[in-house]
């Protein structure tokens, strides 16, 4: 069995993120906003992955210690097929952990089928319930109401404990942080708030449109008293809360005021088959020419690369380390 890689500071390689397309059927603000990347932005279809090439991928990436998988997008619904794709994924040795981020929109189509080729977990993101802040933040393509349609398909179609992400930004949906809170309190699910963070460069991210996630968390401590759990397992993302009550869980990502590079043990592949080593990447490396020699050429080069790196953007940021085009948020799936 080949040594699994220890990246040059220590952190072994446990979990994929893999964008199955760059498209989406949304532009938010802090991912793809309309004026930066309009309809005819150019998506190219020809250039993913094929579901065969995908497959040899993620075999390839089970070989060196992946255990954990995450399929994004873009709008990953958007892809043709996906519950296909999600059958054999699901069916790769040594993936334990299958889990699909979506906006939500198209889910009460999906859900079943998804369900029924292996996706046991789910990942909505939710910005908003107000109907019209929501189409504003969706860059007036969305409805909130096929959002909550989707998470309710999902329930029936099984998924349960689905969790929902709010990227928060100050004076534009921080006001909405109670009402989604306590909309999910004691539903089962797990609310998270995101900071927004600097990803990419089409944005126009600035820092006063952050939230710290303190205080966001007094906010709702103040109306429902709130106490911390412990991780679920070391390097978690999201720091957990229960609700003091019973209502059940909550979540906070701080990647601005708390960084949580130490034990990052991801790695982002894009859906044209680029490796990225970090959510802030300034480049990437193509891996279809190495795919196409097989899952164990590509294990060996996977081992290699991954030994080098040396990303930790997040408790970098601002440093003149951290110059340059770094890759969008819609193409590495966050
Ligand atoms: P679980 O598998 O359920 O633990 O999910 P998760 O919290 O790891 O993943 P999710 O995709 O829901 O991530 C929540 C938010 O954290 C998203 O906005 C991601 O972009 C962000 N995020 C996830 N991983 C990283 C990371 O490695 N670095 C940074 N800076 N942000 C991340
Ligand atoms: N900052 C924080 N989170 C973001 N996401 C997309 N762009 C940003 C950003 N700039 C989130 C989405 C989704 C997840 C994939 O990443 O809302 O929940
Ligand atoms: Fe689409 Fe998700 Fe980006 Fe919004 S955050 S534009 S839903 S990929
Ligand atoms: Fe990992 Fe980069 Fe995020 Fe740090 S900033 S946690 S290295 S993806």
């Amino acid at each position: 069995l080949p040594v699994l890689p220890r990246d040059a500071l220590g952190r072994p390689l446990h979990d994929l993120r893999l964008s199955v397309i760059e498209a989406c059927n949304f532009r938010c603000g802090y991912c793809m906003p309309a004026d930066r990347v309009p309809d005819d932005h150019g998506f190219d279809a020809a250039a993913r992955l094929s579901f065969d090439e995908i497959e040899t991928l993620v075999r390839g990436f089970a070989r060196v210690g992946v255990r954990k998988l995450r399929i994004t997008g873009g709008e990953p619904l958007l892809r043709r097929d996906l519950p296909a794709l999600v059958a054999r994924l699901a069916a790769v040795p040594g993936i334990e952990d299958l889990a699909l981020t979506t906006n939500g929109s198209l889910l009460a189509r999906h859900a079943r089928a998804l369900r029924q080729a292996g996706l046991r977990r789910l990942t909505v993101s939710l910005d908003a319930l107000d109907p019209a802040l929501f189409r504003a933040l969706s860059g007036g393509r969305g409805e909130v109401a096929d959002v909550l349609a989707g998470i309710a398909a999902a329930e029936d179609a099984g998924f349960a404990s689905i969790k929902l992400n709010c990227v928060v930004q100050r004076g534009v949906n921080d006001e909405e942080a109670l009402a989604l809170a306590g909309h999910f309190r004691g539903s089962g699910h797990v609310l998270r708030f995101i900071e927004y963070m600097d990803v990419g460069t089409c944005n126009g991210w600035e820092p006063g449109g952050v939230v710290p996630s303190a205080e966001l968390r007094a906010r709702i401590h103040a109306r429902w008293p709130l106490r911390r759990l412990p991780p679920r397992y070391p390097g978690e993302v999201a720091e957990r809360h229960a609700y003091a009550d019973g209502g059940g869980e909550l979540g906070f990502v701080s990647s601005v005021t708390a960084p949580f590079c130490g034990d990052c043990h991801r790695a982002r592949v894009s859906a044209d088959g680029t490796l990225y080593t970090c959510l802030f990447a300034v480049g990437g490396i193509p891996l279809r020419a190495r795919l196409a020699q097989g899952e164990a050429v590509l294990a060996g080069h996977l081992a290699e690369l991954w030994s080098r790196r040396v990303d930790r953007y997040s408790e970098q940021r601002g440093s003149a380390r951290t110059q340059g085009r770094r890759v969008e948020m819609f193409l590495v799936g966050g």
